[in-house]
């Protein structure tokens, strides 16, 4: 063996187990220092509930899909079981995304509670224990997607939920919502008197979940903390500095604690006065454009008015099928991102397809996408190593 060959042999070597691990890391192996950042240049890829175009969602599969799509947040909304667990859930009631109809010894348990000035009928996430609530199975919710995953999956924690994003290969965010408060603080009761806000940032730091917008601790573990109401978002902010989204219905919606209007709660006074407590706003994408017979109308100055008080806006829901895409986009989902993002500048999209919108992004980002990843620089490294490995063999 020559000596310049022991020399390429040793460069080899060195290069491959001086870092202390392979240059490919297994995902989970992937220590926290070397994951990929969380992608801040372009508006967030918010994955609403999972990539529940694809999958059941707030389920596990359908976080984990949205992860490999591309997404930066994954989303969820979170209620509470009779015995005061949260979890990742959508509606009040277990009706219309689980087998809940299936189980007779469930049967006795249908109620009627008023929820936000409106009587509903069903079983109630309120009125099952965790245990109970795991024995059922998810289901999708809309007709047109896909059935074929319906009962392979149960309803999952937020504590599984925050697993999911820690788990992942790279820096994914949070993007929880305290759902409902008002009706859950009525039907739960934790022990010393402690509320469903406080149960929900109890969570969040147990798992590390701390700093302001855009802080180092930020962007180690990003979250977003969402909430319709806006006294929840006040209560929350008085236990951590975690940045808050304030979420705003549609035009005829009340909010569900402090009975405000729609136009009470998008004033300049009022974003004047929530800017205390939030980075920014969420908004339902149809107050923001309004549409008419399924064609847009002119945007309302609601995304200008709430930047001029440096508030982000994170619309929603962008969907991709026909039966959700004005007209204006000629049935291509892209074309409807590309007007949000380009036109409207908004700061973040909530989507069922965040597999569509990260293509989107992609094949459009001024800065390369991913190449500027620490990833794609160990892969670089890589290449530039394999000819000497080559050459090495060869000794
Ligand atoms: C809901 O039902 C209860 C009992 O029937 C009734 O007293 C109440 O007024 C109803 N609330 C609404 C909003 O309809
Ligand atoms: C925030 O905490 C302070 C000090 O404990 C308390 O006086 C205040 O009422 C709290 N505010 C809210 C909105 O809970
Ligand atoms: C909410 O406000 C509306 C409009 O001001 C009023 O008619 C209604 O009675 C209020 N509801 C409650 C529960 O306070
Ligand atoms: C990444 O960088 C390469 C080389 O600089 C460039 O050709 C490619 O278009 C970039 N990728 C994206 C997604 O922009």
């Amino acid at each position: 063996m020559g000596s310049l060959c022991s020399f390429l042999f040793f460069l080899v070597w060195f290069v491959g187990h001086a870092a202390a691990r392979p240059f490919y890391p297994l995902p989970s192996k992937v220590a926290n220092g070397l994951r990929q950042p969380l992608q801040t240049s372009r508006p967030y890829n918010i994955a609403h509930r999972g990539s529940n175009g694809e999958i059941p969602e707030e389920t596990d599969f359908a976080y984990r899909r949205a992860i490999e799509e591309g997404t930066d947040f994954i989303e969820s909304d979170i209620l509470s079981s009779k015995d005061g667990i949260l979890i990742c859930f959508h509606d009040v009631t277990l009706d219309g995304t689980t087998d809940i109809a299936e189980y007779k010894e469930f049967a006795n348990r249908k109620r009627t509670y008023e929820v936000q000035g409106v009587n509903i009928t069903g079983f109630f996430t309120v009125d099952f224990t965790l245990k109970e609530l795991k024995s059922l199975r998810v289901r999708q919710r809309y007709p047109f997607r896909d059935q074929q995953y319906n009962g392979k999956f149960q309803i999952i924690t937020f504590e599984e939920f925050i697993a999911i994003a820690l788990d992942a290969p790279r820096v994914v965010g949070i993007y929880p919502e305290i759902k409902n408060p008002v009706f859950i603080n009525e039907h739960v009761k934790w022990s010393h008197g402690k509320r469903f806000e406080d149960k929900f940032v109890e969570t969040l730091k147990k798992y590390g979940y701390k700093g302001s917008y855009m802080s180092e601790d930020w962007l180690k573990q990003p979250v977003f903390i969402q909430s319709f109401a806006p006294t929840s978002l006040i209560y929350a902010s008085n236990l951590t500095n975690s940045p808050k989204i304030f979420l705003i219905d549609d035009i005829t919606i009340p909010t569900q604690d402090t009975n405000q209007s729609y136009w009470d709660i998008t004033s300049d006074e009022y974003f004047g006065f929530i800017k205390q407590y939030v980075v920014g706003i969420g908004p339902w994408k149809d107050t923001i454009v309004p549409v008419a017979h399924n064609n847009l109308l002119e945007p309302t100055d609601l995304v200008a008015r709430a930047h001029a008080h440096n508030l982000q806006v994170h619309p929603y829901t962008y969907r991709n099928e026909n039966m959700f895409l004005h007209f204006n986009f000629h049935q291509d989902p892209h074309q409807e991102y590309a007007y949000w993002i380009q036109n409207i500048g908004v700061d973040g999209l909530f989507t069922d397809f965040p597999g569509s919108l990260h293509i989107f992004q992609e094949s459009t980002s001024k800065n390369g996408g991913d190449n500027d990843t620490t990833m794609s620089l160990l892969h670089k490294i890589a290449l530039m190593v394999s000819p000497f490995e080559k050459s090495a063999d060869t000794c």
